[in-house]
């Protein structure tokens, strides 16, 4: 059913224009609307959309200034949006139950008062956000910083966001969402087209890798050539970090550059998942190279004195086919964790699926809303390559303890956190936290 590899081209995302500007703010309206797209050549795709297409459009925001959305819901159902890794106030953060209803619309504040970023928007209305997300309900929102720009790093129509997921399609091209074999026959998307190709010149580019994946996680390689990672889902790294394997779980963001002169016109490079192709780079022409990859890309502020410690096990609840977080499933009504505003805590975040519980090893990714953390160690080990920058969501392996730090600031009010295998949080691995005085 799939098409051959390599037989359609991968489009870049559309920017979205402001449709207004005050003198701190830039101002969008997005449709959230069903649409039809071509996924797979020559066939339409009925999708639920933010603005028409598949992956949503790119909002380019800068460090420091604000955005505001206005989103119209013409879904037919209620939605939201949540932005993810954004540092946002809780009225704008798209909680679970906070739904736009059919027909009405709601202006959400991006702030901005962030690093530059890799983030992204989806939806997240409790119960129905693996399959809002999984038919389309997700783009990209890029932060710029100043200080990043002076970097001179690879930019303009070389800075490219690749949004990386796999879909199961029926004969027709309409999307199965199919929780009980979620892996099965699945063909792997990239920016919305099904293994495409896309054209180069011999240089740097700057790739924005995003793993949307409800379910599946990315083990990405580029044939040996080397993808220099530069940022993680908060932003820039300390240093770069030269690497030939990259694991992507969903949700989860990493920037590399690929440095494409040392190709000649003519050669293909393969990125690849676990030996299945997803995306072709063919090198057509020269090009001149004024970027560059600075030894060091940004100081990171020292870890404040943590305030708590607090543990999270993540794991089948044993009592129900649930999932839970510390043996609780979701409940709106309950305050799992009170913070105090300002203030830094380490969680600790143990995966209980162990390979020999009584489901085999799963795989959870937790995801913690506002703010940016920072990956202190894995089983008292120091946390991998590409984690040594800030993060939102973090891969936590059967039977793994991940260790992480987070400054909880900005306003007070009630965040969620959760897995970030969008069936395990609509099955009830999520839960909350209120930021207190
Ligand atoms: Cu990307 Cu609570 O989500
Ligand atoms: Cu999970």
């Amino acid at each position: 059913q799939a098409a051959e590899p390599f037989s359609v081209r991968m489009p870049v995302p559309a920017v979205a224009r402001p449709v207004g500007r005050t003198e701190d703010a830039d101002l969008y309206r997005i449709d959230m609307r069903p649409s039809q797209v071509e996924i797979l050549p020559g066939k339409t795709t009925p999708a639920l959309t933010y603005g028409g297409t598949f992956v949503g459009p790119t909002i380019r925001a800068t460090a420091g200034r604000k955005v505001r959305i206005a989103y119209a819901n013409r879904l037919g159902r209620p939605a939201n949006v949540h932005l993810h890794g954004g540092h946002v106030p809780p009225e704008s953060d798209g909680y679970p139950m906070d739904l736009i209803a059919d027909g009405a619309s709601r202006t959400l504040d991006y702030p901005n008062r962030q690093d530059g970023a890799t983030l992204w928007y989806h939806d997240h209305t409790h119960h129905m956000e693996a399959e809002h997300v999984y038919r389309g309900m997700h783009g990209f929102y890029l932060i710029e910083s100043p200080e990043e720009r002076r970097l001179g790093l690879p930019r303009g129509r070389y800075d490219v966001p690749i949004m990386l997921r796999d879909a199961h399609f029926d004969a027709d091209g309409g999307l199965i969402l199919d929780v009980e074999h979620p892996e099965a026959r699945s063909t792997l998307l990239a920016n919305g087209r099904p293994q495409p190709y896309f054209p180069v010149a011999a240089r740097k580019y700057r790739f924005r890798l995003l793993n949307s994946s409800i379910y599946k996680i990315f083990e990405l390689d580029l044939g040996g050539a080397e993808m220099v990672q530069i940022a993680s889902d908060g932003g820039l790294l300390p240093e770069p970090v030269p690497r030939t394997t990259l694991t992507l779980a969903p949700a989860e963001r990493a920037e590399i550059v690929v440095d494409f002169s040392r190709h000649n016109v003519g050669d293909k490079l393969v990125l690849s998942d676990a030996g299945k192709p997803v995306v072709r780079f063919d090198v057509t022409h020269r090009a001149d190279d004024p970027s560059r990859i600075p030894d060091r890309l940004r100081t990171l502020p020292p870890l404040p004195a943590p305030r708590e410690t607090r543990r999270l096990k993540l794991a089948v609840a044993p009592s129900k086919m649930a999932y839970a977080i510390n043996d609780l499933t979701w409940d709106p009504d309950r305050i799992d964790a009170r913070v105090k505003e300002g203030t830094s805590e380490i969680w600790e975040i143990y995966n209980a699926d162990t390979v020999d519980s009584e489901f085999g090893g799963i795989d959870h990714t937790f995801h913690l809303h506002l703010v940016q953390f920072r990956v202190l160690d894995r089983d008292g080990k120091p946390p991998l390559p590409g984690e040594s920058g800030f993060k939102d969501t973090v891969l936590v392996r059967p039977g793994e303890r991940v260790r992480i730090q987070a400054t909880f600031d900005g306003w007070q009010g009630k965040y969620v956190y959760h897995c970030h295998m969008q069936e395990h949080n609509v099955a009830g691995m999520m839960a909350q936290l209120e930021i207190v005085e």
